[in-house]
């Protein structure tokens, strides 16, 4: 049985970075994402944790950032990782849903990720124009999109910030 709840820190913190080190490999915290998540504090009650006999298999983070210069607070969503052994399943997309689901219900305006269009537009996400957002440091505009959660998420636009 995998059950799907928000994030414990003191309990699934190590797991959670263990996990993104096996699934996207040591690199991963160069990445330009993760200058809008060094310094900031995710938001565990809306992050969404899969764990199955005790193992924790999956998750989707979420973080609170400014957008723009008059600072609309958004969600910046991910990364989301599943364990190989569990692929395969929908897990990934499954924990995604409810911590946007969380989110909205959280009140939060709009959602960003980064990802694969073909994976993220299942969840509603869609491409934003390459000139939309600005990213502290080099970024695949290719690959940024948007979603409404309990605002609208076309109002975003700017520079992106830790908050
Ligand atoms: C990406 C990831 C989270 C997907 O896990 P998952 O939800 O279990 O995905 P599934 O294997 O069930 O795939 C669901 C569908 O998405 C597709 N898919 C999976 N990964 C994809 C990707 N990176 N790009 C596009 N499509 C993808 C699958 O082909 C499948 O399509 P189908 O339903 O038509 O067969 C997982 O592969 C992973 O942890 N990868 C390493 C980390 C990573 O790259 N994360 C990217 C998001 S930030």
């Amino acid at each position: 049985m995998i059950d799907i709840t928000p994030e414990t820190p003191d309990q699934h913190a190590a797991a959670i970075e263990a996990l993104y080190d096996r699934t996207f490999g040591p690199g991963h915290f160069a990445k330009t994402a993760e200058r809008l998540r060094e310094g900031n504090a995710s938001l565990p009650d809306i992050t969404r944790v899969a764990v199955s006999e005790g193992e924790l298999i999956g998750v989707c983070r979420v973080w609170p950032i400014f957008v723009g210069i008059d600072r609309v607070p958004a969600v910046f969503i991910g990364p989301v990782a599943v364990s190989p052994d569990f692929q395969g399943q929908r897990l990934g997309l499954t924990i995604t849903g409810e911590a946007l689901e969380a989110a909205t219900k959280a009140g939060w305006g709009a959602a960003i990720i980064i990802g694969s269009v073909r994976y993220f537009s299942e969840l509603g996400f869609t491409p934003v124009p390459v000139d939309r957002f600005v990213f502290p440091g080099p970024q695949d505009m290719s690959r940024v999109m948007v979603r409404d959660l309990a605002g609208d998420a076309s109002a975003l636009s700017g520079r992106l910030s830790a908050i």
